[in-house]
Formats: structure tokens, C-alpha cells, sequence
């Protein structure tokens, strides 16, 4: 496992670039969840300073918090309801330019500008989803969609 993370600046393309064969080695030979949960938020934060990245798991029917990085957040999210719980019901990838016009945005911070949520699939169920919040408006688009699908790819849930 890689002891410290080489962090580049750059493009989106390249700061993904540069963090996957990362993030690959801080997974390799782990199968505890929450430690591979924990370093793969703390790596996201890291390279792309990121306002808010983290996980939530479904448990009995609701997103419950799990590993992440940056202010304090909501910890039960109800399918259905935020960008969250929205990506949870569709079972796809939720990208909101501006917090303020997405219809239900749950606001853990009122820092929180835009937002990416991709959720986690398994066996065809979301089983999860990984959160990214940003200070502005307009931080995220298919790169980040692209990139982040394939890094939840590489994480064992089981
Ligand atoms: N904004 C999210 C809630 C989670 S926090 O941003 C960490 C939502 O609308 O689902």
C-alpha cells in the first residue's frame, strides 16, 4: 500500500490520472469496507480539494453516512429525497450544476454549491452512493461522472 499520496495540479483528466493507480494501491489486498471507504474519500479530497466527498450506505431502507471528508453531514437520507436519495430511486449518476435548482436539495451546508452523485450497483441494486460537494456552482460534468464510476468499480463491497 502507497504511504503518501503524490497530488498533482493539472486538468480534471489528469488529476483522475494521476489518483486512480493511487486509489488502486490503497485498495490492493484490503477488504475491510469502511478502511477502503475511508481512503478512497480521503484521496478524492486530497487530489481535488473537494468541499465535501463521502459515501452513504443503504441500511434498513435508508442512506446512512458513511466514511467522509470535510464538514459535518446529514446522517439518514430517505429514498427518494435530495440529490442522494434522488440518484438512489433513478439507479443512476445525478449531476447538479446549482444546488439551488435542484426541486428537494437537502442542504447539509449552505457552502455547498454543486453536487455529483453516483451511486453504487450491485447484483442491479444500489447498495450506496458516493457524494461530491463543491463551493461553486458548475464543478462537475461527464469527466467527473466518467472517472468516479469507474474508481466506485474498483472498490469491493462485499
Ligand atoms: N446534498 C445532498 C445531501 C448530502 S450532503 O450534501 C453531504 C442531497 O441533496 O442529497
Amino acid at each position: 500500500m502507497a504511504e503518501d499520496l503524490s497530488i498533482v495540479s493539472g486538468n480534471k483528466e489528469e488529476q483522475y490520472q494521476n489518483i486512480i493507480p493511487q486509489i488502486k494501491g490503497l485498495l490492493e489486498g484490503e477488504t475491510d469496507l469502511v478502511a477502503n471507504l475511508a481512503n478512497v474519500v480521503a484521496a478524492l479530497k486530497e487530489q481535488f480539494g473537494w468541499f465535501w466527498v463521502g459515501f452513504y450506505l443503504v441500511k434498513n431502507n435508508e442512506l446512512v453516512l458513511a466514511p467522509f471528508q470535510g464538514p459535518v453531514a446529514c446522517t439518514r437520507i430517505r429514498k427518494g429525497r435530495g440529490v442522494c436519495g434522488s440518484s438512489w430511486e433513478q439507479q443512476k449518476t445525478l449531476i447538479v450544476p446549482d444546488v439551488e435548482t435542484f426541486p428537494g436539495h437537502i442542504a447539509c451546508s449552505s457552502l455547498s454549491k454543486s453536487e455529483i452523485v453516483v451511486p453504487v450497483i450491485r447484483n442491479g441494486e444500489v447498495i450506496g452512493v458516493l457524494d461530491v460537494d463543491a463551493d461553486t456552482t458548475d464543478q462537475f460534468d461527464e469527466t467527473d461522472q466518467q472517472y468516479l464510476e469507474q474508481i466506485i468499480a474498483l472498490i469491493p463491497f462485499n
